[in-house]
């Protein structure tokens, strides 16, 4: 069908600028008119925003952008790390043990669909609503990282020679991923119908709880099991090339999830009667549910104790970081006295500490491009 070309030009007629925005906020799409006056730090807000989204200064959430410097100085590549004595111990039928090749598979059968679940989300649902151009610049560097992580797991399956058919459907196929991403797509869903917007109480609270269904639960507690399963690989000198991968990962990760603390509280901030005690007492209990799907996905790929970790440690594990979770959005403590039986995990996010972590080599992007005039 052609474009009517009617339709799609500009329009400088003195139609009011908001003319055909959604009921929430803008989305940048707006007719622009000239002289309509210019964007006032003041004017701007998370969601329903009626200032115009396009212009990314005057910064308004430093926060926002600072992670994007930030998310850009961390860049890396799946194919820079070096997978090659992982192959080695792949193929030798005594590299690995059989517990250790269940947790590997169905870390990668978990993950590879999960970062895409997250992407669809991000560009799909949330993007559209969220009405301020600084958050939105974040948004689009944490959907292309979303891809990188995909594309690393893919590398990992193609690089061990593992069954891609096994792998990629096991989101399908295997009951602990599936329930996880079930539990996860329905937040997505909410969104999804044509007609929905922001703007009124109740679609703001649906749209608050896509953002701890998917920053809070699915980045903050679904991931973590198996990060500590991957990365527990790299400390005993083992599959050290998939656990650089995951370790790059779980520090871009960790900046998703911050982003997404910073961006529910600031919504909670500017939208305080959303947050109500039945909607807290509602996160609690989609927390409490994340908790078990997990730990249940713990138990389902550790049968037996492996890499000196068992399934019992995870429960402690898992209400440690919930109780982190909640607090982080302003929630009280759920399980009182759970303890962090991994606490290496934190000095794997603590940047200095990582580069000598696993001994590898890391990629200084920050000292500049590699563009040549000569
Ligand atoms: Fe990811
Ligand atoms: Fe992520």
């Amino acid at each position: 069908m052609p474009i009517n070309q009617e339709e799609n030009m500009l329009d400088f007629d003195g139609t009011p600028a908001t003319a055909n925005a959604p009921q929430g906020g803008v989305t940048g799409l707006e007719d622009l008119k000239i002289g309509s006056g210019r964007v006032q730090v003041d004017d701007k807000r998370i969601i329903n925003c009626q200032a115009d989204v396009n212009q990314l200064v005057p910064f308004k959430y430093q926060w926002a952008w600072q992670k994007y410097l930030d998310a850009c100085a961390n860049h890396w590549m799946p194919q820079e790390v070096n997978m090659s004595r992982d192959i080695a111990t792949w193929k030798d039928p005594n590299g690995l043990t059989p517990d250790e090749r269940t947790i590997i598979k169905r870390n990668l059968g978990f993950f590879v669909t999960a970062d895409s679940l997250v992407a669809n989300n991000l560009v799909l649902a949330i993007y559209r609503h969220i009405t301020n151009p600084e958050c939105r610049q974040y948004l689009l560097r944490q959907a292309f990282e979303e891809a990188l992580h995909t594309h690393a797991y893919q590398h990992i399956v193609e690089s061990l020679g593992l069954d891609q058919g096994e792998i990629f459907n096991m989101y399908r196929e295997v009951a602990c991923i599936s329930d996880k991403d079930v539990f996860e797509l329905q937040f997505t869903r909410e969104l999804m119908n044509p007609n929905f917007s922001t703007g009124t109480e109740e679609n703001d609270r649906r749209f608050l709880r896509n953002l701890i269904g998917y920053y809070v639960i699915m980045e903050g507690i679904f991931f973590y099991v198996g990060f500590v399963q991957m990365l527990s690989f790299g400390r005993r000198n083992k599959m050290m090339g998939a656990s650089e991968q995951f370790q790059y990962i779980l520090r871009d990760e960790s900046m998703h999830l911050n982003f997404g603390i910073d961006l529910i509280n600031q919504i909670k901030i500017e939208n305080p009667a959303l947050w109500t005690e039945a909607f807290q007492n509602e996160v609690v209990d989609l927390i409490k549910q994340a908790v078990a799907l997990e730990y249940r996905y713990a138990v389902d790929t550790m049968p037996r104790g492996v890499l000196g970790l068992n399934a019992a440690m995870f429960d402690d594990y898992l209400k440690f970081i919930a109780n982190r979770r909640c607090q982080q959005i302003g929630l009280p403590v759920q399980y009182e006295g759970a303890t962090n039986p991994f606490p290496w995990m934190s000095e794997v996010l603590d940047l200095k500490k990582e580069k000598n972590f696993f001994e590898t080599r890391v990629t200084e992007y920050q000292t500049g491009g590699a563009l040549s005039w000569e």
